[in-house]
């Protein structure tokens, strides 16, 4: 964690906080007792080195943009915001429909955002994180009201389903937040975002950029996969995910004790668990989904997000904390003061 900053948003004029959320997982439910009729592995194995038990899987007419569609849908209406009214969208993909156009611009023409500006963002499963600060400094700054925030990405399009050490950990999905400014004292309170590089090819997906473009003579068909060096990414997400939390406190101030829901990454019940004890919070003061829907990348941390809300477990005055991690490596983690909506927020 030796290249991260951390800074608090307090000094910024404007609290900005969420005004809705939302999520979306195509319905295709891959179990793991699917999984071991086509690859060597078992039920047994995934869930106890993993803590899943199934995953979404994205119908072939699927793509990325389809999934953050859904999801930017339902966070819009729970906000009680009109398409017409956002100002900027932001997803964080790595797993874009295509280079271009931006899966934003496809997302912004569905839902008939006639006035936003957008883009998309590119840091592995951290993004929803990175994206979410990104989008707050421009309510903070009094430049825009109205940001859509979402978070989608469609793995299994990128996995070698003959490689057991990566085709069982991961699945599609899609989350959202509309965000808005709220009233002082809530909203993102604190912040903090990390890279290491030196550790970036413990995680990647070669081909398909500038180094090894599609049409290259030398591709392998294993470069369009995903390929991971599990125990290195494990070290370092145990690692990470209660630093990059309590460095998201600290800036702002605060302490585990007072976190009323830890929503981290869901990559592995085995690293969250890690998270948990490194913060000493109770297991009620944890939310996971993982079980059901393994790694979503960009749509992880959203998702557990929307979900949580919909299970009545965040109410407002709650602290939540989010840390994302990934690729990268990257991670990044906020500190979130729930409610605080204004009349016209
Ligand atoms: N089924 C059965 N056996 C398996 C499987 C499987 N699906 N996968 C691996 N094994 C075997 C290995 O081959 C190995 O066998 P060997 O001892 O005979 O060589 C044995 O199980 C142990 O393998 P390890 O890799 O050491 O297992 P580990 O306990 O480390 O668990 C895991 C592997 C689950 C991948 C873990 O390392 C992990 O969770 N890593 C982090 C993953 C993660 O968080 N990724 C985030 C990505 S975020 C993003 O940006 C994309």
């Amino acid at each position: 964690m030796t290249t991260a900053q951390s800074h608090t948003p307090q000094g910024c004029k404007i609290p900005v906080g969420i005004l809705g959320v939302g999520h979306f997982a195509p319905p295709e439910i891959v179990t793991n007792q699917d999984l071991a009729k086509f690859v060597d592995t078992t039920d047994e194995w995934i869930l106890s080195r993993t803590g899943i038990k199934a995953r979404r899987r994205a119908a072939s007419h699927q793509a990325t943009s389809d999934l953050a569609y859904e999801a930017a849908v339902q966070a819009l209406h729970n906000a009680g915001v009109e398409p017409r009214d956002l100002d900027l969208i932001i997803v964080a993909t790595m797993t874009p429909d295509c280079p271009m156009p931006s899966t934003s611009c496809l997302v912004q023409h569905r839902l008939g955002a006639t006035r936003a500006g957008g883009f998309d963002l590119n840091i592995a499963c951290s993004g929803f994180v990175y994206a979410l600060i990104t989008g707050s400094q421009f309510v903070a700054s009094g430049t825009y009201r109205r940001v859509l925030v979402v978070g989608a990405d469609v793995m299994t399009r990128f996995m070698n389903w003959q490689d057991r050490t990566t085709c069982v950990l991961f699945g599609d999905g899609a989350g959202a937040v509309v965000l808005g400014p709220v009233a002082p004292g809530y909203g993102l309170l604190g912040v903090h975002l990390g890279i290491n590089g030196a550790g970036g090819t413990n995680l990647t997906i070669n081909a398909g950029g500038s180094r090894l473009p599609s049409w290259s003579d030398n591709i392998q068909r294993q470069d369009y996969y995903l390929q991971m060096v599990g125990p290195e990414v494990f070290r370092f997400a145990v690692q990470v995910m209660g630093e990059a939390a309590l460095k998201a406190l600290h800036s702002a101030n605060l302490t585990p004790e007072q976190v009323t829901l830890f929503i981290p990454h869901q990559a592995n019940a085995r690293i969250i668990e890690a998270a948990r004890k490194r913060l000493g919070l109770p297991l009620d003061r944890v939310f996971s989904n993982v079980e059901h829907y393994g790694n979503t990348s960009c749509g992880s941390v959203p998702l557990a997000l929307s979900e949580a809300c919909q299970q009545d477990r965040i109410h407002d005055d709650d602290l939540v904390v989010l840390v994302g991690f990934g690729g990268g490596l990257s991670w990044g983690s906020a500190a979130i003061r729930w409610g605080g909506l204004l009349r016209e927020s």
